[in-house]
Order: structure tokens, then sequence, then C-alpha cells
């Protein structure tokens, strides 16, 4: 899964660069993960997606309402819609991927972009030819609750 995270230093942005190389410098030491399964979005997805707790009830530093991590997508993946009791922040670090939440339509999201997403608004993202970095807040009661497809 972290076969794509080399190739995201090349598509950051001007503000996001040095945390981009920090992450793909450290890659192997940090905890990535999935919190999918085949029988969510199919194997095809699972190779093509990973994600790291950082700070959260998973994560090395422990947290009970907050979680914080990473988020990678293989270029030409798409990311279904989901959605989730959390309330959401994405801060994209790498990667034009194509974003959309609610009744949105998709549009691409630069490096440094933030996006947010409400509790429990349908949200969803489409890779183009690029691979995708973005970090990822959390704020819920129930940080180890599972996205309804959807
Ligand atoms: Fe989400």
């Amino acid at each position: 899964m972290l076969d794509w995270l080399p190739q995201t230093r090349g598509c950051a942005g001007p503000g996001t660069q040095a945390l981009v190389e920090r992450i793909a410098a450290a890659a192997d030491t940090l905890p990535w993960g999935q919190n999918y399964d085949a029988s969510d979005f199919g194997a095809a997805f699972q190779a093509r997606y990973g994600f790291m707790e950082l700070i959260g009830p998973r994560g090395p530093l422990a947290a009970s309402e907050i979680a914080c991590g990473l988020l990678l997508f293989a270029p030409e993946t798409e990311y279904p819609q989901h959605r989730h009791e959390a309330e959401e922040l994405y801060v994209v670090l790498a990667g034009r991927a194509e974003w959309r939440a609610g009744d949105e339509s998709y549009a691409v999201a630069p490096p440094g972009a933030v996006l947010h997403r409400p509790s429990w608004i349908p949200h969803a993202m489409r890779m183009g030819a690029e691979p995708m970095l973005a970090l990822y807040l959390w704020r819920s009661g129930d940080l180890m609750q599972k996205s309804e497809i959807g």
C-alpha cells in the first residue's frame, strides 16, 4: 500500500512539500493499516489505499475524542461514497484528486485545500493520474466506528 508514497513527493504543494518529504522519509516507521476490508469496496480497492492513525484510540498518541492521521490513495482509484457520525476535516497534502460531499459535484482539491465534512454527510473522492495523500482529523465520541457505505 506504500508503493505510491514516494510519488506523492512530486505532487505536493508549496505549503505541504516539506511535510510530504518528512512523511515519505519516515513511511516505514509509521503504523500503516486499513480500516476497510475486501467485502466493503473489493480487493482492488484494498490494494490501492492505506491509512495511518497517529493520534486516537489506535494511534501511538492516545486520544478518545479526536483522531488524526494520514490517508493514502493510489492513482486512478475511487473512494466510493460513505458517511459516518464523526465530523471530519481533511487537509490535502499531495495530489489533485476530485472530491465531493452531499449534493455537490466533483471538484478538484489541490494540495493545501481544507475540506470539512459534517457528521453523516455522504462524501467520496476519486483519484486521477496522481496519488493522493491527505491528513484527516475526526471528532466524535466513538472513534472506532466504521463508515457506512453509500
Ligand atoms: Fe470520511
